[in-house]
Order: C-alpha cells, then sequence, then structure tokens
C-alpha cells in the first residue's frame, strides 16, 4: 500500500499529480475557531513556487490556494475561523508540459525514482513523474501555514547554508537577507556568489546538491512522545519524506562525533524568567525525543537534481541499456525550492505534537517544583 497521510493528531493528506488538473490535500484534526483565509496561506506557497528566478524551474504555476472547507465565518468577530471539520485545500495545475517527458518516458532516470515506481507499480505517471515529483511538496507548505497557526508564538524559519563547496559563514548569519535573495541565503557575501556558480553549473548542463538549516523557535519545553514518538524521530521522518533529501540531522548533529563529552553537554543556569538557561544548544532543542524550550534546529542535505541535460547511461523498462539527457523544465539546485518545504514539514510535526502533549499531558507542569518538607 502507499502511503499518503501523515501525523497523529495533526493530520495531512495529500493527493494529485504533477501533470494531472489539480493538487490536493484535507488537513484533519485541526483545532477549531482558529482564524483561516487563502492570505494565511498564500504567501508561503510564493516562496516555494517556481518560476520567480533563472535559478529554479521555469515552470509557471501560479499555485494559488483555493480553501474548500472547514470554514466557517464566525458571528461574533466576523473573522473566517476553522470549524474542527476538515480543512480541504486546491491548487490547480496550470502550467503542465507532458510533451516534454514524451522522449523520456521509457528511460530510466539515473538518480530519480522512474526504476522504482515503474518496479514496484508495474506502472509509472511519466509526466513530470507524477506523485514522485516534488509538486506535492506545495500541499506541504499550504499545510505548514496552517500549523504554524496551532501553536502560539511559534516562528519558523529556514535558510540555506551550504550550496555545493559553497557553506555560509555563520559570522554573518542575517535571517533578514533570507528573502532578499533568491537561494534563502542568510549570508550576503556567499549568496553574491551563488548566481555565478549555477549559471556556470546550468551551462554545463549539470545540477547541485545544498544543505538547509530549519530553527523553529517558541517551541514549549515538553513536546515529544518518547519512545517511538520522539520529537527528534518525527522531525528526522517529516524531513527525509521531501523528495531529494538524503540526510538529517538535529543540533550538533553528525557533528556530535567529533565532540568531547564537556564540549557537547548543554550547561544549564537559572534563567531571570524562571526558566533554565541554556549555556549553549548542541542539543538542537531536544533532549529524550523531547523540547527543551530552546529553539529546535535540524538541517537536512538534498542531493543535486537528477534530471540533467548531460547525456547518462541507463536501461528502459524493457531492459535495453540505452542512453538519457534530460530536457524539460528542471531547478538546478533543487534544495533552494526545499526551504520553505522544510520549515512546512518542521511546523506540521511541531503543531502534530503541541496537540498530542495537550491531549495526553494537558497542562505541562509548572516547573520549578517546590521542594518536599524535611
Ligand atoms: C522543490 C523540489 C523540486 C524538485 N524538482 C526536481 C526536478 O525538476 N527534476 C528532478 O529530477 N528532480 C527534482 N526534485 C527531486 C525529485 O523529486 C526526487 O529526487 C525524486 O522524486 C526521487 O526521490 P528521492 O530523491 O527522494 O529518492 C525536486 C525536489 C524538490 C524538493
Amino acid at each position: 500500500m502507499s502511503f499518503n497521510t501523515f501525523g497523529h493528531l495533526f493530520r495531512v493528506t495529500t493527493f494529485g499529480e504533477s501533470h494531472g488538473p489539480a493538487i490536493g490535500c484535507v488537513i484533519d484534526g485541526c483545532p477549531p475557531r482558529i482564524p483561516l483565509t487563502e492570505s494565511d496561506i498564500q504567501p508561503y506557497l510564493d516562496r516555494r513556487r517556481p518560476g520567480q528566478s533563472r535559478y529554479t524551474s521555469q515552470r509557471q504555476e501560479p499555485d494559488a490556494v483555493k480553501i474548500l472547507s472547514g470554514v466557517f465565518v464566525d458571528e461574533a468577530s466576523g473573522a473566517q475561523v476553522t470549524t474542527g471539520a476538515p480543512i480541504a485545500l486546491l491548487i490547480d495545475n496550470v502550467d503542465q508540459r507532458s510533451k516534454d517527458y514524451s522522449d523520456i518516458k521509457d528511460k530510466y532516470r539515473p538518480g530519480h525514482a522512474d526504476y522504482t515506481y515503474d518496479v514496484k507499480y508495474g506502472l509509472r505517471d511519466y509526466r513530470g513523474g507524477g506523485r514522485q515529483s516534488a509538486r506535492e511538496t506545495a500541499m506541504r507548505v499550504a499545510a505548514g501555514a496552517v500549523a504554524r497557526k496551532i501553536v502560539p508564538g511559534l516562528n519558523v524559519r529556514g535558510a540555506l547554508v551550504q550550496m555545493g563547496p559553497h557553506r555560509v559563514d555563520r559570522a554573518r548569519w542575517d535571517w533578514a537577507e533570507v528573502d532578499k535573495n533568491p537561494f534563502f541565503c542568510p549570508d550576503a557575501k556567499t549568496a553574491a556568489m551563488l548566481g555565478d556558480y549555477l549559471d556556470g553549473l546550468r551551462k554545463r548542463g549539470s545540477s547541485i546538491g545544498a544543505v538547509i538549516e530549519v530553527v523553529a523557535e517558541g517551541v514549549p519545553a515538553g513536546l515529544g512522545a518518547p519512545i517511538y514518538g520522539k520529537l527528534d524521530g518525527d522531525l528526522a521522518a517529516a524531513l527525509m519524506s521531501i523528495n531529494a533529501v538524503k540526510g538529517v540531522e538535529i543540533g550538533a548533529g553528525f557533528g556530535a562525533a567529533e565532540l568531547s563529552g564537556e564540549e557537547n553537554g548543554d550547561e544549564m543556569r537559572m534563567g531571570n524568567d524562571g526558566k533554565p538557561l541554556f549555556l549553549s544548544n548542541q542539543a538542537g532543542g531536544i533532549l529524550g525525543g523531547i523540547s527543551t524550550g530552546q529553539p529546535v534546529v535540524a538541517r537536512f542535505a538534498v542531493k543535486p537534481t537528477s534530471s540533467i541535460l548531460i547525456p547518462r547511461r541507463t536501461v528502459d523498462r524493457y531492459g535495453q541499456e540505452t542512453e538519457i539527457a534530460t530536457t524539460g523544465r528542471h531547478d538546478p539546485c533543487v534544495g533552494i525550492r526545499a526551504v520553505p518545504i522544510g520549515e512546512a514539514m518542521v511546523a506540521c510535526v511541531t503543531a502534530d505534537h503541541y496537540l498530542r502533549q495537550r491531549g495526553q499531558v494537558g497542562e505541562t507542569p509548572a516547573w520549578p517544583f517546590t521542594p518536599p518538607a524535611r
């Protein structure tokens, strides 16, 4: 069986193919009385949309979202709010060019999922890859916009921190830069060189990978469901489910292997707000699968786009050896548009765990505890 539903209490089911008439999702479990209109969702979709710069696919999709159900105008406030019923969202596909794919309909693109879909299902939608296409991720971004509204004070932001050999300089990190360049790069100096770098790659008909970092602030302490629903485990699964993602790390991640215990363990002091103050955040805001109240920090590695102009050796679905060179419209670095998608997945996981925490524990216990009388 295939599996198109994500989450436990905040549950998202997506549907639709890259070159079908529309894509959509149904969000079930969203609490009632949350103000929600299309204008809460559209800005996030606009950030993921293709065709916005010469560094992403030139497919022109307005990605205009429609809310089909699950909202109603609240008489008291006059605002459109969620009702608690399933929220169905729909986006029309308007710029499909299925002909682009007819030359490669029987051939498998190295690095793509053409072979695995064919060998599993016995057929595949070669028009843009059907469900294997990242077109589906537009619906994750739409669901993420709703998820952000569920957790009070949640702020989820993402940035591209590496493209090929070019890493950002963290000393120059400026969140305000992220929306000022077409790469979602927080370091203006690195961003300034990425354009020429990508132009060179595109001229060669090639592509490149990237690393994205997502930081969620305002995640309350106590979210996560040990043992098999740990917050870090669910984040890893959610980020890994994004197309082309090949690695996920939380906090120090793989770097923790090089650290000593005293370098890695985040020391604690008491903050002026009566909460613990961590002196560092190697844990990425999660200990024992439960949020600490520090920012949750996740990074994921995105592989280079598989559809490239450079001829590659492959086989076709009839077992013949052949060559393939992909034409059509593709992102030279899919990691760029993965930034808003990563943010959305982190928002969805956080909202799901926020509701699960409310369901099981209710109010998080008041901390610090009163010492027992002796
Ligand atoms: C935003 C985004 C856009 C993508 N666009 C393309 C594309 O134009 N061409 C391509 O070959 N792969 C593209 N991909 C990657 C493929 O969807 C992905 O590699 C493929 O489904 C195989 O899955 P896997 O890489 O996760 O194993 C894109 C991925 C993302 C996140």
